[in-house]
């Protein structure tokens, strides 16, 4: 059966929901699951805005075929062109053989490397700013490049005011039945993995997110309907902060994280030393993860939620702990700047593993290491407990 939900007096969700699905994009865990979001638009013309992965097609097509209630398909937006949302326009194609592609000169290529049928013919190409009159509703796009692909764009409905913001404003988490954001506690069960979402898929784009938020900052918004997750129709301006802080790179919480890698829990025990001196110290909500048991995706989420990180490893190899190497290079991928951090190092022979933390983390932009930099030969004696002392005033004066 379909499983339409009607947004406006001619606007449909017609998406659909994978709780099946282990790794999104093959790389990031997704526990709740994620959805795939479209949107039919029943005007004077009919407007279906992107499609859907693969995995939910049977869905979807039995969603579209209800929302346009017998009348034929006139235009497909492609707003993004990653398979997640692309997966299905070959079939879209086969099932509404007049439809019309709109999307821009970039996607037109992407669409043709993706796909075998004929694309110029059946295209109407757009460029930043062009507008689509579809009877009541006039339509903008403008392009968002990077976000989080080059040919990226939104769709702004001017009618209703509605932003259609393809991978920007999305998070993992299958919709349970509730559409909107309001209708779910999406601070204490969303967050999280919004920010996951934001900081793995798009975090080193922030400048080009930055570029998207100023242009939304001249519209009207009064719903933002994304390509995955909850739908906003309020309280938009409290995740456009969110948005602003993530893309800047500005931490969110006033608080430490330490992330370690131990092979036996002498490092585990040197990290577990310092949280504990951090709260004495009157710091709030430490967070602690070992790397080697919470997954690469939500340590960077949480580097990008705190303004202080500690880094603790064996060495291993002569070189680092292969772990912590892969969730240092990660952060740098991703271009986390702005932040203090601490680095601890454990060894019994040839000790040399904040040597390999330093040299990725010197790398990185705006990162200031503090002094004294411990080093653990084997497990951590009393004799460092000034040591220990030092790097806490380091990191909380
Ligand atoms: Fe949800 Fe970049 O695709």
């Amino acid at each position: 059966m379909h499983c339409v939900k009607k947004i406006k007096e001619d606007l449909y969700w017609v998406g659909g929901n994978d709780r099946r699905l282990a790794l999104f994009e093959n790389m990031f865990p997704i526990p709740r699951g994620v959805s795939y979001n479209s949107y039919v638009l029943s005007d004077e013309k009919t407007v279906l805005l992107d499609t859907v992965d693969k995995s939910v097609s049977g869905q979807f097509f039995e969603n579209v075929e209800y929302a346009l209630n017998g009348r034929n398909l006139d235009y497909l937006i492609v707003n993004h062109m990653e398979p997640d949302h692309a997966a299905t326009i070959g079939e879209v194609v086969l099932r509404y053989p007049d439809v019309k592609l709109v999307a821009n000169a970039k996607t037109v290529n992407m669409i043709k490397q993706f796909f075998n049928f004929d694309v110029d013919s059946r295209t109407l190409i757009v460029k930043e700013g062009d507008t689509l009159n579809t009877g009541k509703h006039t339509l903008t796009f403008v392009f968002a490049p990077m976000v989080h692909w080059p040919e990226v764009m939104v769709t702004y409905d001017t009618t209703d005011k509605i932003l259609f913001s393809a991978d920007a404003f999305g998070t993992f988490g299958a919709l349970n039945g509730n559409l909107y954001a309001d209708e779910v506690n999406f601070e204490t069960e969303w967050l999280p993995d919004a920010r996951r979402y934001y900081t793995n898929i798009v975090g080193k784009y922030g400048t080009q997110v930055q570029a998207v938020l100023k242009k939304a900052a001249t519209i009207e918004i009064e719903m933002i309907c994304p390509l995955h997750g909850p739908i906003w129709r309020e309280n938009i301006g409290w995740f456009l902060d969110k948005y602003q802080k993530w893309s800047t790179y500005t931490p969110e919480d006033d608080s430490v994280m330490i992330a370690y890698a131990s092979i036996y829990g002498n490092t585990q025990n040197a990290a577990e030393v310092l949280a504990s001196r951090l709260a004495d110290a009157g710091v709030k909500n430490i967070a602690m993860y070992d790397v080697s048991v919470t997954d690469v995706s939500e340590v960077l989420s949480e580097a990008f939620r705190v303004n202080r990180l500690v880094f603790a490893a064996p060495t291993y190899n002569g070189g680092l702990f292969p772990k912590m190497e892969t969730l240092l290079l990660d952060l740098k991928a991703h271009g986390l700047k702005n932040r203090k951090v601490a680095v601890m190092e454990n060894g019994t022979w040839a000790v040399s593993a904040a040597k390999h933390m330093r040299a990725i983390l010197e790398t990185m932009k705006d990162i200031e290491i503090v002094e004294p930099q411990v080093t653990v030969k084997s497990a951590l004696k009393e004799t460092q407990t000034e040591e220990m002392d030092a790097v806490v005033k380091a990191l909380t004066e």
